[in-house]
């Protein structure tokens, strides 16, 4: 039990990395605020709830910044603090720089990017006020190397890391870690979309030769939300297989 009686907020809750992160997070005795704008994420929040775990549901487009208020006031009010917060919402709109358009430029800006600042900036007066807290924010190995088709999601991927490092600098005094996880190729919904022949391509560039699953990653979000990780502080946990090094 590695979060017993903590609260934490995951964004991107319905399906894919972020409901994974739900499950493990509950297994390690958390309570759980699902956000996501997917409405299937009260159906999984409500079969949670069935099987005895402390959970709710939030529709929210963490693009709107007023649903974001409401919602973290509304988790403040059901669950009496946060004390974890896990930036996991993200979108691609892929598209060759030639022929991407800047409503797909702008439109995972406002996601992956305006997103992950207005939940933090609405989440942490709650948790300087607990004294302590925990922001993990997902980043990806195309905001660190760079991918073909993905000018948008990777300067988003990327400047997830910049606000990681500087938040971990202003926030430190507070009691608040904020670290980063820089995903690989992982089977869910979002990888399904690209062509089988890159797929294959990547499989024989990562050194472990094969995709990774939800659960490598939802257990680097375990790790960086519990006391275990209290010293590391603005760091990037590549957890890719190898794919760059
Ligand atoms: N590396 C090098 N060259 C590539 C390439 C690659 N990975 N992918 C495509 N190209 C080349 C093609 O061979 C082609 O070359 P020619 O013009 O010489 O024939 C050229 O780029 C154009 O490619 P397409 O014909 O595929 O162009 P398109 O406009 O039909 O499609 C695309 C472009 C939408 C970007 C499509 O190639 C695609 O979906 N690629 C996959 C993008 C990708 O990897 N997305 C990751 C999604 S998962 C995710 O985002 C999670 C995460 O964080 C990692
Ligand atoms: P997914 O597409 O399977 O799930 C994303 C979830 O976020 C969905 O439930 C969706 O409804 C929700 N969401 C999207 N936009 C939202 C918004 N504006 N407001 C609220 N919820 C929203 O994707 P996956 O694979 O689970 O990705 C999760 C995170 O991990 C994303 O940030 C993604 O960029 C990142 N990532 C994923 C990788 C992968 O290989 N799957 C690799 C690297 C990073």
């Amino acid at each position: 039990m590695r979060l017993q009686g903590k609260v934490a907020i995951i964004t991107g809750a319905a399906r894919g990395l972020g409901l994974e992160a739900v499950l493990t997070f509950i297994r390690e005795g958390a309570r759980v605020a699902l956000v996501d704008f997917d409405v299937s994420g009260g159906e999984r929040a409500k079969e949670l709830k069935q099987q005895g775990a402390d959970v709710e549901f939030y529709k929210v487009d963490v693009a709107d910044r007023e649903s974001v208020e409401q919602m973290v006031a509304a988790v403040v009010e059901r669950f009496g603090k946060i004390d974890i917060l896990i930036n996991n919402a993200g979108i691609t709109r892929d598209g060759m720089l030639t022929k991407l358009s800047l409503e797909d430029f702008q439109k995972v800006i406002d996601v992956n990017l305006t997103g992950v600042f207005n939940c933090t900036q609405a989440a942490v007066p709650h948790m300087i006020a607990g004294g302590k807290g925990k922001i993990v924010n997902t980043s990806s190995v195309s905001g660190v190397y760079g991918n073909v088709g993905q000018t948008n999601y990777a300067a988003t991927k990327a400047a997830v890391v910049g606000m990681t490092k500087t938040w971990a600098k202003e926030l430190g005094r507070k009691g608040i870690n904020v670290n980063a996880v820089a995903p690989g190729f992982i089977e869910t919904n979002m990888v399904a979309t690209v062509p089988e022949k890159v797929i294959e391509q990547l499989r024989q560039m990562i050194p472990l030769q094969k995709l990774g699953k939800p659960s490598d990653i939802a257990n680097a979000y375990l790790f960086l939300s519990s006391d275990e990780s209290d010293y590391v502080n603005g760091t990037t946990l590549h957890v890719d297989g190898g794919i760059m090094m």
